[in-house]
């Protein structure tokens, strides 16, 4: 019996003020995409913005339905919005943030796991893995060098061969 042991690095910033000026931009856009969010139920809203290699950028912010199940995050929301207007181009970075009333806070958003498979297959399908900026209402900033590593021995399309 062999022990592994999976771990990896990632930044974390007092604030978005130590950002880049571009990750500071995207993190803004992420903000602003949190107010084109439904989320009547949650209340949690949600919003992503993506700049993809192009330098093109694109966001997405959560869908919520009176069928809970039904409802989409806003990661999702924006893979699925680029694929459309923008069809087989890479992302470079994104950046995912938050605005709640009823559970503000500090703390930087983390994907849900269905987002983390789906950002992982997106990183597979283009041959390109793209950093992630995960922020809360205000506090830390964490940058993620590579989405997938937020998903350690994922499924992909490699277990169907
Ligand atoms: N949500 C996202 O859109 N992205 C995340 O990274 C975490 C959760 C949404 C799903 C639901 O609409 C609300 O936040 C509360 O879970």
């Amino acid at each position: 019996m062999q022990k592994q042991e999976l771990t990896f690095q990632y930044e974390v910033f007092e604030s978005s003020k130590d950002l880049s000026p571009g990750d500071k931009a995207l993190l803004d856009r992420a903000k602003e995409a949190t107010g084109l969010a439904y989320a009547p139920y949650s209340k949690f809203h949600v919003g992503a913005a993506a700049r993809l290699v192009t330098g093109e950028l694109v966001v997405g912010s959560n869908q919520e339905n009176a069928s809970f199940p039904v409802g989409i995050c806003a990661e999702r929301v924006l893979l699925s919005a680029l694929s459309s207007l923008y069809p087989e181009t890479a992302i470079e970075t994104m950046a995912i943030t938050y605005k709640s009333k009823t559970h503000p806070g500090g703390h930087p958003v983390a994907p849900c796991g269905i987002c983390r498979q789906s950002l992982s297959e997106f990183e597979n399908r283009m041959q390109k893995s793209f950093r992630i900026i995960l922020g809360g209402e205000n506090g830390k900033i964490f940058i993620i060098p590579e989405a997938g590593m937020l998903l350690p021995l994922a499924f992909t399309s490699d277990d169907l061969k």
